[in-house]
């Protein structure tokens, strides 16, 4: 094996998460070599050995994996700062949805742009998130609500990913409300759920435009049959699943969705305490800047997931409705605050576990042959990411082993 490099990077602290009794990993001595997008880790003679198009002095800084947001729905028309207002008049999230605002209201807005205006919208968002060192994102779908719209949402979202340094993975959420066409049918929602699955899913899965599948199960959303209806559609098209489940009320998705083999069960404040161990083999993903925003009381069960071994997550679910935030150290520093994790958990929360949760194996981690995805960061304790608020920005990110910059 040759030991000349694209990159090599000395010098920096690495948070490689793997030992036990070291907090995040800590390694020091050991430099990280990135050569045709790939790293390996070198202890100090492999370094001394090495020979690099490029050589960086970390400096002690600290060097992280680059970070994924699992959960956005950032590809949307307009915005509902009146709602926003409503609310603060005393109305609540699910009345607004009741009467026709809420999600369905974005979903106009989605469908009356064209697909050249939906990225232009929704570029500038995700160039905050990759700004702070994001080089994976999740986006879904699930604002267009017809074959058509949906389509249009998925292109604009693999379209980011070729126009940015980042891996973007698609998710299809056709199941996320009932649209008005269909709303105004009797029984319209299980008409819309078949729709999704018999001309929808297979169209978009034929296409190759969805990574994965997710629904909304929930009161003003879908129940938990219709939402395992989806999962059924979805695996016959070899789709991984995911679900946002027990946000607002418990509907038991989250558990159906497990028994599924979900790569993630998204929000899960309602969740009971006795499904905990059922969660095992998925991914809890915790979205605190929605519980903020809707000023909800509920907090998931993190004592219980840690407890029993379940992996956590956190993410920005980054959309109009219910968490307008486009920064993941910010949710980092929610998920502290707000559930209590501990700085580490929401640091491998952001890389490690955020990868589980979209199925990717060689991301999130610093080991041999993991993705060259890298942060550099200017700080002293890796606690800092999560403590302060629009603080820091890395100082360097490598993506698919390149050098980038915001
Ligand atoms: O993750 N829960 C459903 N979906 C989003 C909210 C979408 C919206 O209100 O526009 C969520 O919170
Ligand atoms: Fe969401």
């Amino acid at each position: 094996m040759s030991n000349h490099y694209d990159w090599l990077i000395h010098n920096a602290k690495l948070a490689t998460f793997d030992h036990q009794n070291t907090a995040y990993g800590e390694t020091r001595d050991t430099s990280v070599g990135v050569r045709d997008g790939r790293i390996e880790l070198l202890p100090k003679q492999g370094f001394t050995a090495a020979t690099a198009d490029h050589r960086i002095d970390a400096d002690g800084k600290w060097l992280t994996p680059g970070l994924i947001d699992c959960h956005t729905h950032l590809v949307f028309g307009g915005n509902r700062a009146n709602e926003f207002e409503w609310r603060l008049q005393g109305d609540s999230y699910e009345s607004i949805a009741a009467r026709g605002g809420g999600i369905v209201s974005t979903v106009a807005a989605t469908r009356g742009v064209s697909e050249a205006q939906l990225f232009d919208q929704s570029a500038p968002r995700l160039e905050r998130l990759l700004q702070e060192g994001v080089t994976t994102v999740e986006i879904k779908s699930g604002y267009g609500l017809s074959t058509e719209h949906e389509i249009k949402m998925l292109k604009v979202a693999r379209a980011l990913g070729d126009a940015y340094p980042v891996t973007v993975k698609t998710t299809f959420l056709g199941a996320h409300a009932v649209p008005v066409e269909f709303a105004k049918q009797a029984n319209g929602k299980q008409h819309y759920i078949d729709y999704v699955c018999n001309t929808m899913l297979p169209e978009i899965a034929a296409l190759g435009l969805a990574d994965a599948v997710d629904v909304f199960c929930e009161g003003i959303g879908f129940s938990s049959d219709q939402c395992e209806q989806v999962f059924l559609a979805a695996h016959a098209h070899k789709l991984p699943i995911k679900g946002h489940v027990e946000q607002l009320s418990n509907l038991g998705g989250a558990v159906m969705a497990a028994q599924h083999k979900a790569l993630s069960v998204d929000h899960v404040e309602y969740l009971a305490l006795a499904d905990v161990p059922k969660l095992i083999d998925t991914v809890a993903v915790l979205l605190p800047a929605a519980y903020y925003f809707l000023h909800e009381q509920q907090k998931p069960p993190v004592e219980a997931f840690r407890q029993h071994g379940v992996a956590m997550a956190v993410a920005t679910d980054l959309n109009p409705g219910t968490a307008p935030l486009a920064s993941l150290l910010t949710a980092m520093n929610q998920s502290c605050v707000l559930f209590g994790l501990t700085p580490e958990e929401a640091l491998m929360g952001t890389t490690k576990q955020a990868a589980k949760a979209l199925g990717l194996a060689t991301k999130g981690r610093l080991h041999d042959g993991m993705d060259a995805d890298l942060a550099l960061w200017d700080i002293q304790h890796l606690a800092e990411l999560s403590y302060s608020i629009n603080f820091h920005r890395p100082t360097a990110i490598w993506q698919d082993g390149n050098l980038v910059s915001h």
